[in-house]
């Protein structure tokens, strides 16, 4: 595996491969990786020529100091997981090769997707993630992206990046990753002290649960199920559950036919905070 610390290296050797006419996937990561990420990448290695992952713990995304200071960072293990399963090249820039000497956002405007869920609770987020990720693709020029489905609204606003930026790329969203428990597989689960780890499939099963009731009754009555479900929970603390049109992010109130909906989650686990989504089925 060849890594690259520095981006104008990195560059000149994947517009050589380009030339030589290879395909290029490429997984953005904050490192960390779990099984999950290693799906993204072993997906991409059979659709692309060369597989390029980054590693950067990108400080304009966290909209608490706290959270950035405690994100994993687990280099070693990660560089030889990615070994393990032949990744092309690894790109592991710090701060200042990506953000030079001003650490902050762009501004953008995702049509109204950046105010919802995760974009209410965490301000600021996706303008980190817009920023970050415009910049990676600047540098990577990938033919296609991965991203996990857990971050659903993540990745539905990366396509309007790509739109709205006419970027010349394609992005593929993959299924979300879980553990035996249920558990969505997350960077942060590693985070949690036992009694939250054994208590967090919770949040799953009542995802699964709400997929059952959404088939029968309307919205607003497994929205107030499960906030029920939460409200005397010794352990976990429901932030948001929300039943959302998979375009706009929309909540809904009423079902309607053609339309595709999703179940979105964020729950407190102590201070450690999970978010988790599951599509929903209805006639
Ligand atoms: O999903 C993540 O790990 C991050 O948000 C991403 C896309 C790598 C941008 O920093």
């Amino acid at each position: 595996m060849k890594i690259f610390t520095k981006k104008a290296p990195l560059e000149a050797y994947l517009s050589k491969e380009k030339l030589h006419g290879k395909s290029i996937g490429f997984i953005p990561t904050m490192g960390a990786l779990h099984e999950g990420h290693l799906s993204l990448i072993t997906t991409a290695q059979k659709k692309n020529d060369l597989v390029v992952v980054s590693i950067f713990v990108n400080p304009t995304q966290f909209d608490k100091d706290e959270d950035l200071i405690n994100y994993p960072k687990t280099f070693e293990a990660d560089k030889i997981q990615l070994e393990k399963i032949s990744c092309d090249v690894l790109f592991y820039p710090d701060v200042t090769e990506i953000y030079e000497d001003v650490i902050r956002s762009e501004s953008f405007y995702f049509d109204g997707l950046e105010h919802k869920m995760e974009g209410k609770y965490r301000k600021g987020h996706f303008n980190g993630v817009g920023t970050i990720v415009k910049i990676l693709f600047q540098i990577v020029k990938p033919n296609v992206a991965y991203f996990g489905q857990k971050d659903f609204q993540q990745l539905q606003i990366i396509k309007k990046l790509v739109q709205k930026h006419n970027l010349n790329l394609l992005i593929e969203g993959c299924p979300i990753f879980r553990e035996k428990d249920g558990l969505a597989m997350s960077s942060r689960n590693v985070r949690l002290e036992e009694k939250y780890r054994t208590a967090a499939p919770f949040i799953y099963q009542t995802l699964q649960e709400a997929q059952n009731q959404f088939i029968k009754q309307n919205p607003f009555e497994v929205i107030l199920r499960v906030t029920e479900q939460f409200k005397y929970h010794p352990l976990l603390k429901l932030e948001y559950f929300t039943i959302a049109e998979e375009e706009t992010l929309e909540t809904i109130k009423e079902k309607e036919k053609e339309k595709n909906y999703r179940a979105f989650i964020a729950v407190f686990a102590g201070n450690i905070r999970l978010i988790d989504n599951i599509k929903l089925k209805h006639s």
